[in-house]
């Protein structure tokens, strides 16, 4: 590699041949396994704190949705985020950051989300923004107001449609005016917004310059899956609910079928979203944590390949593709990221098992040796 790229792939006789190798440092890794790093394409990066509490509810019986509906869930999120200084999140984003390239990821897509007041909308992506420039990974960041209606709107008369009026008219302008975001998302889901209100914010979203992308199919159905691919969306991400018409829109788009079994694994849910049937299809099939408070806190993606491989009957290589190469054209980064080819940024993971298939098959275990982003070692286990 060379200036934070790499300079040429193949075997140690190609590569040594090469006049350039003669000068070049040589950095052993001792027969490990070495992969193209992982890209995170969907979190909600900045959250004030756990809900544990709501975990335990839950384990005793209470649905997700009978939270949320209480006033729990991401409610609940919201208010502890507006209650916490710019500092405490940051740092406890940082902190996430840090561990999340000790699992071998180096790009991360987050998601506000968890403000929805202008004020806190725009602070949570200025955090991004910032924490972007300030560490070693790359952030994505996606705006998010359209998570659920916030409390104080829930009581008004037409109270959703005025969230989604202050929502356009406030939010988005800000959003875009000052480089905030490139994506913008959607929960379409059952007591969140509706088909026609994603359909309306994510055309406004796009007229301003933002691609959408949308949470699909995740509690229930509501057709978000065929929305997102007649808006050319860069991924509906979840569907778990999808139908054959569903998989079949996916199947012949460009928009990436995003698969979060993180979600499924900690809310104890037996529906895992149809890997096998998307990927029959034709569909370009992505992984990705979700890390969030409420459905997926987790920040290892390794242990995704587990789920993924356990759970969606994928395939080790098939997993290991739609956590690199399928995740960063979800990120509409796969020119840049995600596969270890001449020219790409140099970020590799390396991993201490002898066979990659050890990489899904021992679960919940730290096996991420090194992390390499442009070069720079950025994580070394001791
Ligand atoms: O991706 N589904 C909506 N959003 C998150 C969870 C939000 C929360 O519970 O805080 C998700 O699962
Ligand atoms: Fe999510």
């Amino acid at each position: 590699m060379c200036d934070g790229r790499i300079a040429a792939v193949g075997t140690r006789a190609q590569v040594e041949a090469k006049k350039e190798s003669r000068r070049a440092e040589k950095l052993d890794v001792g027969g490990r396994v070495v992969l193209p790093v992982f890209v995170d394409s969907h979190t909600h990066l900045i959250h004030a704190a756990s809900r544990a509490e709501e975990y335990e509810l839950k384990i005793q019986g209470a649905s997700y949705e009978e939270i949320a509906r209480k006033g729990g869930g991401i409610l609940n999120s919201v208010k502890k985020l507006r209650a916490a200084t710019e500092e405490a999140l940051k740092a406890r984003a940082r902190a996430a950051l840090e561990e999340f390239s000790s699992y071998g990821t180096t790009t991360v897509e987050a998601k506000g989300g968890y403000g929805l007041d202008v004020s806190s909308e725009l602070k949570i992506l200025k955090l991004q923004g910032e924490l972007n420039r300030e560490q070693p990974l790359e952030i994505v960041s996606t705006f998010l107001g359209a998570h659920t209606v916030p409390v104080e709107f829930r009581a008004k008369p037409d109270g959703a449609k005025r969230y989604i009026d202050l929502l356009l008219e406030q939010m988005l302008p800000e959003v875009v005016n000052e480089g905030l975001a490139e994506f913008c998302d959607v929960f379409c889901d059952r007591g969140a917004f509706s088909r026609a209100e994603a359909r309306y914010i994510l055309s406004e979203a796009k007229e301003h310059g933002l691609a959408p992308r949308l949470h699909a199919e995740q509690l229930s159905r509501t057709g978000a899956t065929q929305l997102g691919v007649e808006l050319g969306a860069a991924s509906c991400d979840h569907l778990e609910q999808v139908n054959r018409a569903d998989i079949r829109a996916l199947g012949s788009s460009q928009t990436v079928a995003t698969l979060l079994p993180g979600c499924d694994f900690h809310l104890g849910w037996k529906n895992y979203a149809p890997a096998r049937k998307l990927i029959e299809a034709g569909a370009v099939v992505a992984l990705a944590t979700d890390y969030n408070p409420g459905t997926s806190p987790t920040v290892s993606m390794p242990m995704v390949l587990s789920l993924a491989c356990t759970h969606l009957r994928m395939t080790p290589a098939e997993a290991i593709a739609a956590a690199t190469i399928n995740a960063a054209y979800a990120l509409r980064r796969e020119k840049r990221i995600g596969s270890l080819e001449t020219g790409k940024q140099a970020d590799l993971a390396v991993f201490e098992v002898e066979d990659y298939r050890e990489i899904p098959y021992y679960f919940g275990m730290q096996r991420c040796w090194m992390t390499m982003k442009s070069g720079e070692i950025i994580y070394m286990r001791d």
